[in-house]
């Protein structure tokens, strides 16, 4: 009998070698070799952590739900691109039984056990896909804005190998500014100096900032119908006035203690050459500003749901 997991590792894992565990160091953080030319951030356990914790962030801001999408019935085909440590694809597995969830990744950081009905595959989304087409009933892409520079390619993929009538969910954030509604955030801040220094940066490359209204227009443009956009206005550092909004606050804050050197001093001091000393200086400046109640800082974080219709018409 055909077998859409056995199909699918022989087809597309097969070339798989052991280089694809190799990692490099640098500034103390560990990268894995292989996706270093392609992807930014490293796989170590500090980042593993920070996955984990913006997972649990992504609970707490839909009410304790894995995703935006209502399910009538488990979808039979699902999967995570860019599933990082795999924790949302265990947890959707876990409360579908009658659903088989494919994670598929470039590093090498899903535990090596396994639901049943959860399995890890290694591979690159930005190349062709091997898997068939017309057969996710749902496909969900969280925090990729790093990672893809060619969306409306992605975005093709995705909906080629998608079952008519299937869901799309994409989770993204604004990632080259923040906003406060009473200017608690001067220009000359350190937040927005680093910002100022990091669009130079991404732009050289080929990672584009996009707005919740753009993501939803290249869904859209990909054939989707029913396309709908949620925007969540995330407080960063734990100032509301509401309790709810604070630990939200909180927990952001800390994931960028954890993050915010990852996210950019390899990439302000190799592309931006922006002295060590001085990226140093910047990056300990912008973490102070986290647990500075004087600053109203926020971001959005984004959830574009959709469904490929059940008769193509492009
Ligand atoms: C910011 S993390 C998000 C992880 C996960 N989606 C989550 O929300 O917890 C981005 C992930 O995408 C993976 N990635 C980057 N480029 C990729 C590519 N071209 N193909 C597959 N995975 C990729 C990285 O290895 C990393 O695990």
């Amino acid at each position: 009998m055909w077998n859409f997991f056995d199909h699918y590792r022989a087809s597309s894992t097969q070339s798989l070698t052991e280089s694809i565990m190799e990692h490099v160091y640098e500034n103390g953080r560990r990268y894995h070799l292989k996706s270093k030319d392609q992807y930014l951030l490293p796989s170590d356990e500090t980042e593993q952590d920070r996955l984990d914790m913006v997972h649990h962030l992504h609970l707490e801001l839909l009410g304790g739900n894995l995703t935006m999408t209502k399910f009538d019935e488990h979808p039979a085909n699902v999967l995570d691109c860019g599933c990082g440590t795999g924790i949302w694809a265990l947890e959707f597995g876990d409360e579908h039984s009658g659903s088989q969830v494919v994670g598929v990744d470039l590093a090498p950081i899903q535990p090596g056990w396994s639901a049943p009905n959860v399995k890890f595959e290694l591979d690159d989304l930005e190349k062709k896909w091997t898997y068939p087409k017309n057969h996710f009933n749902f496909i969900h892409s969280r925090h990729l804005n790093m990672s893809i520079r060619d969306w409306p390619r992605y975005l093709g993929q995705i909906f080629k190998h998608m079952a008519p009538g299937g869901r799309f969910e994409l989770s993204e954030h604004t990632t080259d500014e923040w906003f406060t509604d009473d200017n608690t955030m001067p220009e000359d801040s350190p937040m927005p100096r680093l910002f100022r220094v990091l669009r130079p940066c991404y732009r050289a490359l080929g990672i584009t900032a996009m707005s919740g209204v753009e993501y939803k227009r290249m869904v859209e443009e990909a054939g989707f119908e029913d396309v709908k956009l949620y925007t969540f206005k995330v407080p960063i550092g734990a100032w509301a006035q509401d309790r709810r909004l604070r630990r939200l606050g909180a927990i952001v804050a800390e994931t960028l203690r954890s993050g915010i050197e990852a996210y950019t001093f390899n990439l302000i001091t190799n592309v931006g050459k922006v002295p060590v000393e001085e990226a140093k200086k910047l990056m300990t400046d912008s973490v102070a500003t986290l647990s500075d109640p004087k600053q109203h800082a926020y971001y959005f974080e984004y959830f574009i749901t959709a469904r490929k219709p059940l008769i193509e018409t492009i």
